[in-house]
């Protein structure tokens, strides 16, 4: 008995799990799902079987077949990164039937009331699963190592839709009956005629490609769409306006699939659909398959968004095709999407925006070196996470020293030759999870010798960053890297010398300028360009932290503005860190804390989790 996975029960010695049915009714009264799951496993299975949830209420759970009850115990508490250890005991069967509900403080849920959305008359709910929370939705094994097709019954008011990462099948009333199996005797309420009340539809999605469990996904709410593409609509919220922004920012989806495509290999799940999201939606993107979830940052009508949707886009050949085998590997997911991501920008954007990219990275990797300087394991691309929460250890690192990575593969091999490379791998592990032995057992076969001339171990195994590691170089990056370094000799860039910067040139020009500086020149450079009310939240959390590093607190009223419309936790990090970090900041923690309570309930449970976890880091 051992597990596979340090951030799931699944034991290695049982059969995992290959299809899941679930019926879903959604009670957005009582922010909850009552729901049933039917596992199928790979081979029958006597004995204990471990899954693992979190905050669910397991009713019963029973053998599908003969709707007899099984015996299963759960953990008496949590473990507080692994959640609640599900035992259900098995006498050689193939599947098992559990009975369940989630609770409103499912951690991949986020509930919103009508008044929390756009146009205040229905209720929202939507996930994110990545990295653990799958299992605050059903109980699973929940690792990136069990890859899973599933069906899905979701069961909503009338005036709602739903959309999944998955194929939609059908859009109908319920049937009399086809919860029988479980409705009648597991719930203490009678579940059937909930099910078929009246004004209830039912959204029949299927997703029959095997998918790791984190990549499942739904958005429940008054939705509309606009089409983009021949494989591509953009979905948000049904409002005109949104949805027209939207449609224009994305515009250009199709000729990315393509590129995509002449890169990477065959698109192969069928549509690329976005969802806009609210704005509390705690990432940049999320690769859902089939379908993006973006946050609607991203849209800022000048065409930035595309380079979110390049990454997200990319994730269809790395990390959906072929994925992590546990989050210890993450850099296989993302520095490959980094990669990918950057040479898809490179044919549709130009080389110069690609290797502002890079150096906007670049940064970014050694601002993490400096954060992780007491802790080096976080510096590995292969990292141990016994004990460690994915989402307290997220950074830059999987992302760009994976990246790097791959580039000093690419300039030691050339460009044709690794891009066969990638085709090669891709094609060879598609819809398999790997570690990253399995990567470099690829890489030595298929570029002999290769680890004569790269210190893989040091790349892989080895802390910081290696010596062979690349700063790009353009005269465009020089330029801004240049001004930047001015700015602590009291110079601000003059007007023709900014001319034609978008937000990535600012977000570089910020990012370069030293961690803090005097009041009085933050403010100089922000009554010239106005940055803290800029529209690309980029730029403007990048000033935001500059301001409140130089304790500039003109600039507070703003920061708690940006606190409270967003709930991207790119921007919510930063800004709260630097309010609470260092000696001497009792007004900043005393800010931080009010605005914290304040728009806690705005925010999604990871979001609201990782705040509470900076704040008790920094002894708030
Ligand atoms: N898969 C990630 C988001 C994620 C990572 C969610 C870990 C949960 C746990 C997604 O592909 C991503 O990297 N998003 C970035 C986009 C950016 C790199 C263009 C983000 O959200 O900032
Ligand atoms: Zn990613």
């Amino acid at each position: 008995m051992a597990p596979i996975d340090p951030h799931s029960f699944t034991e290695s010695t049982h059969p995992l799990t290959t299809h899941i049915s679930l019926s879903l009714y959604f009670d957005f009264s009582s922010s909850t799902i009552h729901a049933a799951a039917i596992l199928t496993l790979a081979s029958p299975h006597a004995g204990p079987l471990s899954l693992d949830t979190r905050s669910l209420t397991i009713h019963q759970v029973l053998d599908p077949q003969t709707l007899t009850q099984l015996p299963f115990t759960l953990s008496p508490t949590d473990d507080p990164i692994k959640g609640r250890h599900l035992i259900v005991t098995l006498s050689d069967h193939s599947s098992v039937l559990i009975v369940f509900s989630t609770s409103p403080s499912s951690s991949a849920l986020q509930w919103l009331s009508p008044p929390q959305t756009f146009n205040k008359l229905h209720p929202f709910v939507y996930t994110q699963c990545q990295a653990i929370h799958a299992r605050s939705v059903f109980p699973c094994q929940d690792t990136p190592a069990a890859r899973v097709r599933y069906k899905a019954l979701i069961n909503i008011p009338r005036q709602l839709s739903a959309v999944m990462a998955a194929r939609h099948e059908d859009r109908r009333p319920p049937v009399a009956g086809e919860t029988k199996a479980f409705g009648s005797s597991c719930f203490d309420f009678d579940y059937e005629s909930l099910w078929c009340a009246d004004g209830r539809v039912v959204e029949e999605f299927e997703m029959n490609q095997p998918v790791p469990p984190y990549l499942f996904a739904f958005a429940v709410g008054e939705l509309g769409f606009r089409e983009v593409g021949p494989r591509t609509r953009v979905y948000a919220e049904s409002v005109p306006s949104i949805l027209d922004a939207a449609a224009r920012e994305f515009a250009g989806t199709e000729e990315m699939i393509r590129q995509g495509e002449r890169l990477f290999g065959d698109y192969d799940w069928e549509r690329f659909d976005l969802l806009v999201l609210p704005p509390s939606f705690p990432y940049g993107g999320m690769e859902n398959p089939r379908m993006v979830f973006l946050t609607p940052t991203v849209i800022k009508g000048d065409a930035s968004g595309a380079q979110v949707v390049a990454h997200e886009l990319a994730h269809s050949w790395t990390g959906n095709l072929i994925t992590n085998k546990n989050n210890e590997h993450f850099w296989l997911n993302e520095g490959f999407t980094t990669y990918a991501e950057r040479r898809i920008v490179e044919v549709v954007q130009g080389e110069d925006r690609a290797v502002l990219n890079i150096g906007i990275g670049w940064r970014g990797l050694n601002e993490e070196m400096e954060r992780f300087k007491d802790n080096l394991e976080c510096t590995k691309l292969k990292t141990n996470q016994e004990g460690l929460d994915p989402d307290d250890v997220y950074s830059q690192v999987p992302y760009e020293k994976g990246f790097q990575f791959l580039w000093r593969i690419e300039r030691q091999i050339g460009r044709p030759a690794f891009d066969e490379f990638i085709k090669k791998y891709i094609a060879t592990f598609k819809f398999k999870s790997i570690d990253t032995e399995t990567f470099l057992n690829f890489l030595k076969e298929n570029v002999p010798g290769i680890e004569k001339q790269i210190d893989l171990e040091l790349w892989t195994e080895g802390t910081g960053i290696p010596p062979d590691a690349y700063e790009p170089v353009s005269s465009l990056y020089s330029k801004i890297v240049s001004l930047a370094n001015e700015f602590k000799l009291g110079k601000i860039p003059k007007e023709d010398e900014v001319a034609d910067w978008q937000g990535q040139e600012w977000e570089l020009y910020l990012e370069n300028l030293p961690k803090s500086a005097e009041a009085s020149q933050v403010l100089a450079l922000d009554e010239r360009y106005r940055l803290s009310e800029s529209k690309d939240y980029e730029v403007k959390v990048a000033f935001l932290q500059l301001a409140i590093s130089s304790s500039c607190k003109d600039y507070y009223g703003e920061v708690e503005k940006t606190l409270k419309e967003v709930g991207r936790m790119k921007y919510l990090r930063p800004l709260y860190i630097a309010l609470v970090q260092g000696a001497g900041k009792d007004e900043e923690k005393i800010l931080a804390k009010r605005v914290f309570a304040e728009a806690r309930d705005s925010y999604h449970p990871i979001a609201q989790g990782v705040v509470e976890s900076i704040f008790a880091k920094h002894g708030v």
